[in-house]
């Protein structure tokens, strides 16, 4: 009899994207039935799975001989209250089996002495098939065994978290928070703080059981407590398996606009054009965004009430990249065509942000002060359908945070970049596209000069059955989004940034 798993459990086992085991499932590799794949089906599409090879058997082996810093360790395990009460759900459902094999194996006795003293030959028959049947059990571990043994152990090492109404689901690694978990997973909770003061991350638990596991300074009512509210921010799941009641972001209006103060941590040249400037948000006043908004940086206390060098960038980086904010920065002169121009939108008053950050009078440690999220260049909620991403030059930084992001969420059929430079090489990330395209099955990686851009796109199939996001300046964007439209890609799937 096959043992079954949840889709997300076997992706998360086999280190593999839920699209991949969804499209084998498709091609009738995998047995499936609602939303469990057969584990002996695991086992054969996957061979090279070895039990001793693993990495949750690893980690656990190295865990044991201490070869962990004790912080490492604290992060990887769950807390040991988590562990004992998972431990303790594992032995109740072993003893619950054990009973039954116990019942089965007595039911055998009985039908073997029964046959043995019944008249010959069709009860011969019979109970050499019997004895024959439980040979070859007890003999060889069945497919799918392997799986299930690491199943086991997957969860007592993370617990699987369901999310209403969404429907989503997420993994909690070790002691990490509830909030941390949702926002490595592609997310979008309701959130502010991060550190238990605002409330904003109130969530209602529906089955399992949180524990805290850090302070916090917002008290929850008694009816919220009475309803099993808790705060994602300062809580870890308890139990293998949770599900939450969670407010969610769907769209840009469901995001408020905030004004932070965040610190520069470092400025490196990506190129000769670009720079990456790595800001850190507070840990108690993190940006909350969608993948692809843009924001307002300034130099000053807050751009918001007039900074006189300010510019407004894309963000690079994932929401889930918890408090770090990437930014592409151009040279301001704008040469060789590789550059966004410094779009002065908001503010009083504007100079030049990014020949601050070139010359150097931008450094580690200064504030920054963030004013967004802004726009809605953003991946549809809830659309499965494949992901075209086509960035011109420095029209990479809001493409790389929603492929990010979409990666996180693991929902799109496949993801296809066009990444069209002005110059040849302009890529300025080349090895990070490489290296998607070599980890995902359903990626591809094309780098082109902007010249040639039409030409490949005229000659994709199926741009008109995906989600196509294009930024780049506006003067190539603009004209390549009018033949993407004449080219049979529908309006509500064309999503422009024009920068
Ligand atoms: S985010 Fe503020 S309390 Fe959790």
């Amino acid at each position: 009899m096959s043992q079954w798993l949840t889709l997300s459990r076997a992706a998360h086992l086999l280190g593999v994207s839920r699209i991949a085991l969804q499209k084998r499932i498709r091609e009738g590799e995998l047995r499936s039935f609602d939303g469990m794949v057969a584990a002996d089906d695991l086992q054969r599409a996957w061979p090279e799975l070895d039990l001793d090879e693993s990495g949750s058997f690893e980690k656990t082996r190295a865990i044991r001989e201490d070869a962990f810093a004790r912080r490492l360790r604290e992060r990887v395990l769950p807390t040991q209250e988590a562990l004992a009460q998972r431990l303790f759900a594992q032995g109740q459902e072993l003893a619950e089996l054990q009973r039954a094999l116990t019942r089965y194996h007595a039911l055998f006795e009985t039908l073997h002495q029964r046959l043995a003293a019944a008249p010959a030959p069709a009860a011969a028959d019979l109970l050499r098939l019997l004895d024959e049947g439980l040979a070859r059990a007890l003999a060889a571990p069945a497919p799918g065994d392997d799986m299930a043994a690491l199943d086991a152990m997957l969860r007592v090492m993370s617990a699987h978290v369901t999310v209403r109404p969404s429907g989503r689901e997420f993994f909690v690694e070790g002691s990490e928070t509830l909030l941390k978990a949702a926002l490595r997973a592609g997310l979008a909770p309701n959130y502010g703080c991060g550190n238990g003061n605002c409330g904003l991350c109130k969530a209602r638990v529906v089955a399992g059981e949180t524990r805290a596991v850090s302070p916090s300074d917002y008290r929850l009512s008694a009816a919220e407590k009475t309803q099993n509210h808790v705060l994602m921010c300062v809580c870890t799941a308890l139990s293998s398996d949770l599900v939450l009641e969670v407010l969610e972001a769907g769209t840009p209006e469901d995001i408020p606009e905030q004004r932070i103060v965040a610190k520069v941590r470092s400025i490196d040249a990506l190129n000769d054009k670009v720079m990456r400037l790595h800001l850190q948000t507070p840990r108690s006043n993190r940006l909350r965004f969608l993948a692809g908004q843009r924001v307002t940086l300034g130099l000053g206390p807050d751009v918001a009430e007039g900074s006189d060098i300010h510019g407004e960038y894309p963000v690079a980086s994932c929401p889930c990249d918890d408090r770090n904010l990437i930014f592409h920065v151009c040279r301001a002169d704008g040469q060789g065509g590789l550059c966004l121009p410094e779009v002065p939108l908001r503010g009083p008053a504007s100079a030049d942000f990014s020949r601050c950050v070139f010359d150097g009078r931008i450094k580690a440690g200064d504030d920054i002060s963030v004013w967004g999220p802004w726009g809605d260049f953003v991946l549809e909620k809830g659309s499965v359908r494949p992901l075209v991403f086509i960035a011109i030059d420095a029209g990479f930084a809001p493409v790389n945070s929603l492929i990010e992001h979409a990666i996180a969420v693991d929902a799109a059929e496949s993801i296809t970049l066009y990444w069209a430079s002005s110059q040849p090489g302009g890529q300025y990330l080349p090895n990070q596209c490489r290296a998607w395209a070599a980890a995902l099955d359903e990626f591809s990686y094309l780098p082109l000069t902007v010249d040639d851009l039409s030409a490949a796109l005229a000659a994709s199939p199926g741009l008109a059955s995906s989600d196509v996001f294009l930024a780049g300046v506006a003067e190539l964007a603009e004209p390549l989004a009018t033949a993407l439209l004449a080219g049979g890609v529908p309006r509500g799937q064309l999503h422009v940034e024009a920068v």
